[in-house]
């Protein structure tokens, strides 16, 4: 496990857009191809930015990189709440990447079915024996909460499937979330925390008792890769 911390959000987003640029290149190089699954809320907006942008723009080879998320809120494509609709805005629309290679997940025709749709493409795509997903993106919610995987909730400890529906009662929302299961296949995930909110669940996540139930992000720990926390000063604020 790699804790990074940097100064702001802006020096931590340059960091993760430099860690994916690194990934990619290694990646196109060794297999000629990069997968990465994508973080939604709004910490990972300012890196696919940056990715957007010169240097990164003209640095990546787009034509080699495929596109999934980590989980998506069950709402209409243009719905701001959309975490696909995030990333095309911030990143996807100003590179140019094939549109098939873009793997936005689906709630449709309801969230079970599109959960296992969804896993049903990840386990093609993936065909054979992992590692697989270059890499993921995560975010850090302050309850402790990863993708959509919330504090006892049963999709954190299921171990056969890749993917879950899941209803969050305080948002009345549904979701559909990649699990652990297949999180913790990918080479290297890198989870992207930023500010003062995010600090007592930081502290308890990396430095307090084991409780996976409570804290789900505490089961990401990829089996054969890398896992990397890239924070910022603040969030990092309660760290021994
Ligand atoms: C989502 C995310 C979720 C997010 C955390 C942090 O769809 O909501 O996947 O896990 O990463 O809630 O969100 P912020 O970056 O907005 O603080």
């Amino acid at each position: 496990m790699i804790i990074q911390t940097y100064p702001d959000q802006e020096s931590l987003s340059r960091a993760a857009a430099e860690l994916f640029a690194r990934q990619a290149e290694e990646a196109v190089k060794l297999r000629s191809a990069f997968s990465v699954a994508l973080a939604g809320g709004q910490t990972p907006r300012r890196t696919y930015e940056i990715l957007a942008q010169p240097p990164f723009r003209e640095q990546v080879d787009w034509e080699h990189l495929h596109v999934f998320w980590g989980d998506e809120r069950c709402v209409p494509p243009q719905d701001p709440r959309s975490n696909a609709r995030m990333a095309r805005r911030a990143w996807l629309n100003h590179v140019p990447l094939p549109p098939s290679r873009i793997h936005p997940i689906s709630c449709k025709p309801n969230p079970v079915a599109g959960a296992r749709e969804y896993e049903i493409l990840l386990r093609k795509f993936c065909a054979g024996t992992p590692p697989c997903l270059d890499l993921v993106f995560l975010g850090l919610g302050e309850d402790g909460h990863t993708a959509s995987l919330f504090p006892y909730h049963r999709a954190s400890e299921d171990r056969e499937h890749w993917t879950a529906a899941v209803y969050v009662p305080a948002q009345s929302l549904h979701r559909v979330t990649l699990t652990p299961a297949f999180l913790n296949q990918a080479r290297v995930v890198a989870f992207l925390v930023a500010g003062a909110a995010k600090a007592k669940a930081l502290q308890e996540v990396l430095q307090g008792p084991r409780n996976t139930r409570r804290l789900p992000a505490q089961l990401i720990n990829p089996e054969r890769g890398e896992l990397y926390w890239l924070v910022d000063r603040e969030a990092a604020g309660q760290l021994r």
